[in-house]
């Protein structure tokens, strides 16, 4: 049976069977998808942890001698790790034939931002108090500074057109959009290993260097494909 004859049917005309097979299939869909309500919450809650361990160390004077590198350090390297987990849903999604993984995407994109806002806060509030001229002198002297600028200067549209109602009124020009957070994980590697160089410590940015490559990576490989096929088809 065609999609032409089967949305007849179910339409009401003639035979009936697809259709009940159709609402049949719905609450079955709907059972497989019991898990993700509660594993949304619990995602929603486990992504504070970054925020409450600050909050706890702080409270209890365990912050370290300097509390705003400690924050600063914190949060930036959280903001990647948000990153790289939401670049993962797709790939994951794609290898487990789980499609509901998509659901998580947005708010795991929403928390990136959220810990690189506090991130960027940490900096302009408690390093630098505002002053410009300091931050200017320090962009100067460190361009890691600049890069990360840039990155959280390319998250903002991301998290402001994240609502569904943006999704839908940009339509394929959403999509583009959020084509930026493969350079925003670029930048906040660069950023991340220029810092570190200076204190020739790279094996953190060598790891999320090289998840981030991976993730990135497989992208490209499922692009190439996909143009290699349709290319064979025409
Ligand atoms: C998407 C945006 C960003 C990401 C992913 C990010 C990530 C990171 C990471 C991973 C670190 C190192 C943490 C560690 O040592 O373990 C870091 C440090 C730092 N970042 Fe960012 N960052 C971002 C944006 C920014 C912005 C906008 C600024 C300021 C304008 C900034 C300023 C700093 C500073 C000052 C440090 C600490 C340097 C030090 O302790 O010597 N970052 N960031």
């Amino acid at each position: 049976m065609t999609d032409m004859q089967t949305t007849v049917t179910s339409q009401g005309s003639g035979n009936a069977r697809p259709a009940k097979a159709a609402s049949a299939a719905r609450p079955a869909a709907r059972k497989g998808e019991r898990w993700i309500a509660p594993a949304k919450i619990a995602v929603f809650i486990a992504a504070w942890y970054p925020l409450a361990r600050i909050v706890l160390f702080g409270l209890t004077d365990r912050l370290g001698a300097n509390p705003i590198e400690f924050i600063t350090r914190s949060t930036g390297l959280w903001t990647l790790v948000f990153l790289c987990i939401t670049l993962a849903v797709t790939p994951l999604r794609r290898l487990t034939g789980v499609n509901a993984l998509l659901r998580f995407r947005r708010m795991l994109g929403l928390y990136a931002f959220f810990y690189a806002t506090l991130h960027f806060t940490t900096y302009i509030w408690f390093d630098k108090w505002f002053d410009v001229a300091a931050m200017l002198k320090d962009v100067g002297k460190r361009p890691f500074i600049t890069v990360g600028f840039a990155a959280f200067l390319l998250l903002i549209p991301l998290a402001a057109t994240s609502p569904r109602a943006m999704a839908r009124k940009l339509g394929r020009h959403w999509q583009q959009l959020h084509r930026a957070i493969y350079a925003i994980a670029g930048l906040a590697i660069l950023h991340f290993w220029w810092m570190k160089a200076g204190k020739h410590d790279l094996i953190l940015p060598k790891i999320y260097g090289a998840i981030v490559i991976a993730l990135l990576g497989w992208r490209l490989l499922v692009w190439v494909r996909g143009r290699f096929f349709e290319r064979q088809r025409l």
